[in-house]
């Protein structure tokens, strides 16, 4: 009989321990889960992740801009490589007094290489694999690999200055055009 009895209060102690394991478990995994939930919140509160906080940045002076030479600069973030550039003709969506002037980001909708300005036709192409786009046409595929157009960089032109105030179109490799990188 006393032995039955330490068998039941062992296997009763082994319960009340595993439960107690287990409780913790439980627990530690709802903390943990808390844990995430508030840093996942905190991650879409972030100000980076609004699709309208672009910021307004003065890319160049009207008079500094010379038909067919593009001129390079970094829009939104600091590493988004664009090409400002005034293509002597009115355009889809140019600025300017000739509303000829246009920017787009450089970056290949195929794989991502940089795309170079192309000024004997007047096309953006990628060295990568040869995907050749179209500035004077909403950065459209001319031919190549390219899934999409090139993001177009929204400009405003005040007091004979050239803004850069948004962009049209998901920059490559970009969850969020504004994210993953410091702001210009
Ligand atoms: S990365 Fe540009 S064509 Fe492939």
């Amino acid at each position: 009989m006393g032995e039955q009895k330490a068998k039941e209060e062992g296997q009763l102690i082994t319960r009340r321990n595993a439960m107690k394991v287990l409780g913790g478990s439980v627990a530690l995994s709802a903390l943990y889960l808390a844990g995430c939930t508030a840093e996942e919140t905190e991650k879409v509160e972030q100000p980076k992740s609004d699709p309208d906080g672009y910021p307004v940045t003065k890319i160049a002076n009207l008079a500094d801009i010379k038909v067919n030479e593009p001129i390079t600069f970094d829009y939104p973030l600091k590493t988004q490589s664009n090409y400002l550039l005034d293509l002597g003709v009115e355009v889809p969506g140019g600025v300017g007094p000739n509303k000829s002037i246009v920017a787009y980001n450089r970056a290949c909708q195929h794989m991502g290489c940089p795309s170079n300005y192309d000024d004997t036709r007047n096309t953006f192409f990628c060295p990568c694999h040869q995907t050749v786009y179209d500035p004077s046409f909403n950065g459209s595929v001319v031919i190549g690999q390219g899934k999409a157009s090139l993001p177009r960089i929204l400009l405003k032109v005040e007091n004979n200055e050239v803004f850069a105030i948004g962009v049209d179109g998901l920059i490559y490799g970009y969850r969020n055009n504004l994210m993953d990188g410091d702001r210009v």
